[in-house]
């Protein structure tokens, strides 16, 4: 297991659509082990592959003190509207507000390629479609309605 770099806002690769997991292999296994690592020293609720500068669908989040590990997920489901603040490893000096889904599902498949949901809600529902952003290229400033700057 490695610490890896985070990329920062500016870097081009923090804009660019994420290309699916194909391979469950090892070097998959030690991309979300790095991910967990990354983000443990860091700290943080979640960070994308592309945040270490690997184009792949795959992120780590952090639910209710619970790592998962998460490749090529699918929204299947949002339900209500909540306007809170967040911020990122990537955007360094300010977070923002920004209105999301109260409640989200989602299917994906873990490190082993086998299939899981994950149902999550209000800051839970708000870190996992941020994380989902990050595989489409979207940042958090993209959607905030106001600039938060003294944090
Ligand atoms: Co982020």
């Amino acid at each position: 297991m490695a610490v890896r770099n985070i990329i920062k806002m500016g870097d081009p690769a923090l804009r660019k659509v994420s290309k699916p997991v194909k391979e469950f292999d090892q070097r998959l296994g030690e991309l979300f082990d790095d991910l967990k690592e990354t983000l443990d020293r860091a700290g943080g609720l979640g960070l994308a592959a592309v945040q270490v500068g690997v184009l792949k669908r795959a992120f780590i989040i952090i639910l209710d003190g619970k790592a998962y590990e998460i490749a090529n997920p699918q929204i299947l489901s949002q339900k209500g509207s909540v306007i809170d603040n967040e911020g990122c490893l990537s955007v360094v000096g300010f977070r923002g507000m920004v209105k999301r889904a109260q409640k989200v599902e989602i299917k994906y498949f873990d490190r082993e390629g086998k299939e899981q949901t994950l149902k999550a809600e209000n800051y839970d529902a708000r870190a996992l479609l941020h994380e989902y952003d990050h595989l489409e290229g979207v940042l958090f400033c993209d959607k905030m309605t106001e600039k938060i700057t003294d944090k």
